[in-house]
C-alpha cells in the first residue's frame, strides 16, 4: 500500500520520480506528490487524485533538482486531500518525508509535539516523523533520523531529504519494504523494485531496522547502531516490458491472458520424469523431514487464501497429508495448538502482506518450519521463510489477482505430487499427473477462448445488484474466487458458497434479478450439482453454468436447464480450478468495464496490503 520512489544523481529527478510513481500507482492511488531539492531550495508538489493529476500540476509548476522523493498514497490517516498527500514537511519546509506504514503511537507523539508548540498541517501520522526529525536535526540528517526511529511504534518504510544537507537521501525500514537501486553516479530508493525498471537491475533490499544513506556517488547500509553493514547486491530479472500493458487495455486483461505462459514458467524445470515427481530447489527440508510432517497449516489472505483452499483439497487427496487453511489475520492472534511436526506454509503474491508476514513470524517464533509461496522475488516473506517456492508468474500489476492465483494452485499441485510421491502415489500415477500438468497451459489457453461469450453474458447481467457463485469440492474455492473478483472490481455484491450450502440460507436471495454462476465438476458430484441448479431454477433465478466440454449428456441437460452455458476444456478434477477460473475472471472484467469501473485500480483497494 502506497508507493515510494527516491532519486539522487546527475539527472533531473522529477521525470524519474513520476515514471517510478506510474509504475507503483497500483499500490495506492488516492493522491500523489514529490519534493525535489535544487541546491538548498525545496520544491514541494502534491495533489489529491491520480498521478495524471500530479503531472498536470507539475506542467504548471515543475520541480527542479537532481535529488527528490515521491509518493503515491492509499489513505490510512485522514482523507485523500492535497493537504494529506505526501511528502510532509517540517522545519519551515526544510525537511520533507514520504512514508509507507502506520505509526501506531502517533497520537501521543503528536500531543507531545503540540505541547512543544509544533503546529500540524495535516491529519496524517507521517507528519509527526517530519517534526521529530526537525527537532533532532543539528547538522547531520542521518543522525537525526537514527535518533527518531526508536521513538516510532508501528511500521515504516520512509525516505527523507533536507535542504540543510542537499546531497543526501536517507531511507529506513521497519515492516514496510524498501529497496535501493544502484546505478552509475546515481541511486534510487523505492518501495517496490518495479519502480527501478529501466534505470538499474542491481538492487539491495533493506532489512527491518536498517537505514540507507544514498549519495550520487555512493550508498551505505546502516544497522540500528549506525554501524555500516555489508549487503548483497542482487539482480532483478524482470524486463521493463513485463510491467507494461502491451496491446491490452488493462493490466488485468493482460494478466488473465498471460496465464498459460505463467503456468509454463511455474512448471519449467520442476517436473521430473525420472522420479515421476516434481522438484523444488528452495524448500530447505530433506525428504526425511518432509516425511515426518504430520500436518500443514496454509495461511494467506484474499485470493491467496482461496488458492490455499484448493491446496487443501490437493494435499489431502494426492499427498494424504491433513491441511488446515487459516486467514492470516486470524491465525496471527490465535494460539492454536499445533504439534512440532506441523509445517506452516504462507501463500502470497506480493510477499509483503502484513497479516501473512505476521502469521509467518509468529509460526517461526513457535519453532515451526515455515515455507512460503511468493511471486515477488526478494520480498520480505520470501526472505524470512525457512524455505519456499517462487511462483514465476511475472509482475502482477492489476489489483485483482489473476495469474498469481493460477500459479499458486499450480505450485500447490506440484507440491502435492512431490509429497504424494514420497508416500502412497505410485510412479504410474506420478507420470500420469506430469502428463496432465504439461497439458494444462494449453487447456487454459482454450478456456480463455470463451471471451466473446463471456462479454455477451456480462452485457445481459451488467445491471444486477447481487450474484451467487456455487461450486463443490475443488470448485468451491473457485466459486469464492469468482465472487471476490466480481465484487472487488465491479462493486456488485457477490457471494461464493459450496453449492449445497445455498439451501441453508443464501437461497433466500434468489429471484429473477439474482443470477447464479454454477461451476460444474466433471467428477462424482456432478448429479448433486445439477440438483442444486434445479433448485435455483425452480425459484426463478437465472443460471450461468460453467462446465467441462466433451460430455454430450451433461451438455444436453445444461442446455435444458441453464440460461447460459460456457464450456471449458475437460481436465482431471484436481486441475479444474485452473480452467474454470478463467471465465470467471473474464466475467468480472467485462462486468466492471460495462459498469465503467476502473478495472486496474478499484476503489478503496490497493495491490499489496502492508497495514493490518
Ligand atoms: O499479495 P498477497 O497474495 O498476500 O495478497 C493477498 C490479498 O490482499 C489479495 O489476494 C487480494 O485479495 C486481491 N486484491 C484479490 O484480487
Amino acid at each position: 500500500m502506497c508507493g515510494i520512489v527516491g532519486y539522487i544523481g546527475q539527472r533531473e529527478a522529477e521525470p524519474i520520480l513520476v515514471e517510478g510513481l506510474r509504475r507503483l500507482e497500483y499500490r495506492g492511488y488516492d493522491s500523489a506528490g514529490l519534493a525535489t531539492l535544487s541546491g538548498a531550495e525545496l520544491h514541494l508538489r502534491k495533489q489529491a487524485g491520480r498521478i495524471a493529476d500530479l503531472v498536470r500540476h507539475l506542467r504548471d509548476r515543475p520541480a527542479a533538482g537532481c535529488l527528490g522523493i515521491s509518493h503515491t498514497r492509499w489513505a490510512t490517516h485522514g482523507p485523500a486531500t492535497d493537504r494529506n498527500a505526501h511528502p510532509h514537511v517540517a522545519g519551515n519546509g526544510s525537511i520533507a518525508i514520504v512514508h509507507n506504514g502506520v505509526i501506531e503511537n502517533y497520537t501521543n507523539l503528536k500531543r507531545q509535539l503540540q505541547a512543544d508548540g509544533v503546529v500540524f498541517a495535516t491529519d496524517t501520522d507521517t507528519e509527526v516523523i517530519a517534526h521529530l526529525i526537525d527537532q533532532h536535526l543539528q547538522d547531520d540528517l542521518v543522525e537525526a533520523v537514527r535518533q527518531v526511529l526508536p521513538l516510532l511504534k508501528g511500521t515504516y518504510g520512509l525516505a527523507v531529504v533536507s535542504s540543510r544537507q542537499p546531497d543526501v537521501l536517507v531511507g529506513a525500514r521497519l515492516g514496510s519494504p524498501l529497496v535501493v537501486g544502484i546505478g552509475a553516479d546515481e541511486h534510487l530508493l523505492a518501495s517496490d523494485p518495479a519502480a527501478l525498471l529501466g534505470h538499474t537491475r542491481n538492487v539491495v533490499y533493506l532489512q527491518d531496522h536498517q537505514m540507507c544513506v544514498l549519495r550520487a556517488d555512493g550508498w551505505d547500509l546502516l544497522d540500528a547502531n549506525h554501524t555500516r553493514v555489508a549487503a548483497a547486491v542482487q539482480r532483478i530479472d524482470w524486463a521493463p516490458a513485463d510491467a507494461d500493458k502491451g496491446p491490452y487495455e488493462h493490466y488485468m486483461l493482460k494478466e488473465i491472458y498471460e496465464q498459460p505462459e505463467a503456468l509454463e514458467n511455474a512448471m519449467r524445470g520442476r517436473l521430473a520424469d525420472a522420479d515421476a515427481s516434481a522438484h523444488f530447489g528452495g524448500l530447505n527440508l530433506n525428504a526425511r523431514q518432509l516425511r515426518r510432517a504430520e500436518r500443514f497449516v496454509f495461511t494467506a489472505c484474499g485470493t491467496s487464501w482461496h488458492a490455499a483452499l484448493v491446496g487443501e483439497y490437493l494435499f489431502e487427496e494426492l499427498a494424504r497429508i491433513p491441511v488446515e487453511v487459516e486467514y492470516a489475520s486470524e491465525f496471527r492472534y490465535r494460539n492454536a495448538p499445533m504439534d512440532r511436526n506441523t509445517i506452516v506454509l504462507a501463500i502470497t503474491q506480493s510477499g509483503e502482506t502484513a497479516d501473512t508476514l505476521a502469521a509467518l513470524r509468529e509460526s517461526k517464533r513457535k519453532g515451526h518450519h515455515t515455507l512460503a509461496l511468493c511471486n515477488v522475488v526478494g520480498s520480505t516473506i520470501a526472505r524470512e521463510a525457512d524455505g519456499g517456492v517462487y511462483l514465476h508468474a511475472g509482475p502482477e500489476i492489476g489489483v485483482a489477482s489473476t495469474k498469481a492465483f493460477s500459479n499458486q494452485v499450480c505450485v500447490l499441485a506440484m507440491l502435492a505430487l512431490y509429497l504424494g510421491r514420497m508416500g502412497h502415489l505410485s510412479s504410474i500415477q506420478g507420470l500420469r499427473m506430469l502428463k496432465e500438468m504439461r497439458a494444462l497451459p494449453n487447456a487454459v489457453r482454450r478456456a480463455l477462448g470463451c471471451h466473446d461469450d463471456v462479454r455477451r453474458i456480462a452485457a445481459k447481467y451488467q445491471h444486477v445488484r447481487n450474484m451467487l457463485y456455487l461450486g463443490r469440492q475443488y470448485l468451491f474455492p473457485v466459486a469464492l474466487e469468482g465472487a471476490l473478483k466480481l465484487k472487488e472490481i465491479s462493486y456488485i455484491h457477490a457471494e461464493g458458497y459450496p453449492a449445497a450450502e445455498m439451501k441453508h440460507g443464501p437461497i433466500a436471495l434468489v429471484d429473477e434479478n439474482t443470477p447464479s454462476v454454477f461451476l460444474i465438476n466433471a467428477g462424482g458430484v456432478v448429479d448433486k450439482v445439477l440438483s442444486n441448479l434445479e433448485e435455483i431454477k425452480a425459484r426463478g433465478g437465472p443460471v450461468i453454468a460453467i462446465a467441462p466440454e466433451g460430455d454430450d449428456e451433461l451438455a444436453n441437460q445444461l442446455h435444458d436447464r441453464a440460461d447460459d452455458v460456457l464450456f471449458v476444456p475437460q481436465v482431471p478434477e484436481y486441475l479444474q480450478p485452473l480452467v474454470s477460473v478463467a471465465p470467471l475472471q473474464l466475467l468480472a472484467y467485462h462486468m466492471a468495464l460495462l459498469r465503467d469501473c476502473d478495472v486496474d485500480k478499484p476503489r478503496n483497494l490497493a495491490k499489496s496490503v502492508t497495514v493490518e
